[in-house]
């Protein structure tokens, strides 16, 4: 496979870093393009046996798969503009909010698309990527894309219709939970804790915790076991529903939502 990777930011540049022992494993020729020096200097630092393109289109015509990993608002730019470059190959758009469709229609069907919501978990081989299950990618390329994203964390197959909300939860969701967690720590702050010992216990605790709900514990039951009668745990959580902290986090959840919406209008 030879592998282009579009743009060198914060996700295509995780996502190229934690793949490079899949990418080596696969026998996978690397292709990076992206257009500043700074970057440039950075990827070439973190993948000395890369290939470096001078410009986009060379990278399209070299690579059998493309990565793109630049911001919603230019792909419309980038699609129409690398369509003749880009015909026959295999394209991945990580694009917030875009559906396969648009993505199709910019590109006039000329590659193959599938549309795909990673996140930054990558980088501790912990990702959450959800795949479209519309996917114009032939069987061969489908493959080793869902098996590169298994070697970096987990995979999700989910239909078109689900996948902004799905962006959110999976794309924007960590955002939110390290909000979560300084909340917590600066709260121990307050009341003498150093802020780092605050932010130890907090990491730890929400370690264990996601562990047992991942290994099958009830969440609420686990809840209960926590609080014993009249004890200090009851209150507070009885503290957080007062606040309102199951409705704060569903507006967070659709506001993000909603601007995803907004995204694939503006194409
Ligand atoms: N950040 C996340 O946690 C996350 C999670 C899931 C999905 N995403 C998606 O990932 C995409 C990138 O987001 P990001 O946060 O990684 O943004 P970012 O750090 O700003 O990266 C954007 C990249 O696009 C490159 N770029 C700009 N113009 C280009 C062009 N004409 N041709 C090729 N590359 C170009 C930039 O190159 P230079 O660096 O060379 O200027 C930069 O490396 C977005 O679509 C976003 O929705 C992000």
């Amino acid at each position: 496979m030879k592998f282009g990777i579009a743009g060198y930011g914060k996700m295509s540049s995780a996502i190229a870093q934690a793949a490079e022992e899949f990418f080596a494993q696969t026998g996978t020729k690397v292709y990076i393009y992206t257009p500043s020096l700074s970057s440039v200097q950075r990827a070439k630092e973190n993948h000395p046996q890369a290939h470096f393109c001078m410009e986009m289109k060379e990278l399209c015509r070299r690579a059998d798969m493309v990565l793109l990993g630049v911001k919603p608002q230019i792909m419309p730019m980038i699609l129409r503009k690398h369509r003749e470059d880009l015909r026959g190959k295999s394209v991945l758009s990580i694009a917030a909010g875009l559906s396969s469709e648009s993505i199709r229609a910019m590109i006039e069907d000329a590659a193959c698309v599938q549309r795909i919501m990673p996140n930054l978990g990558v980088l501790v081989s912990e990702g959450m990527t959800v795949f479209s299950e519309e996917t114009t990618l032939e069987p061969a390329d489908h493959k080793y894309a869902i098996e590169l994203f298994e070697f970096i964390g987990k995979v999700k197959i989910l239909p078109e219709n689900l996948m902004d909300i799905a962006s959110v939860l999976a794309g924007s969701g960590g955002a939110f939970y390290t909000m979560f967690v300084e909340a917590i720590a600066e709260a121990g702050l307050r009341r003498g804790l150093r802020y780092q010992d605050a932010l130890d216990m907090v990491l730890q605790n929400n370690l264990g915790t996601l562990l047992l709900l991942q290994n099958g514990h009830d969440s609420r039951q686990l809840r209960l076991e926590t609080c014993s009668p009249a004890g200090t745990t009851v209150e507070g959580v009885s503290a957080l529903e007062k606040n309102g902290l199951k409705h704060a986090l569903h507006d967070a959840v659709e506001a993000s939502f909603l601007r995803s919406k907004e995204l694939n209008k503006n194409d």
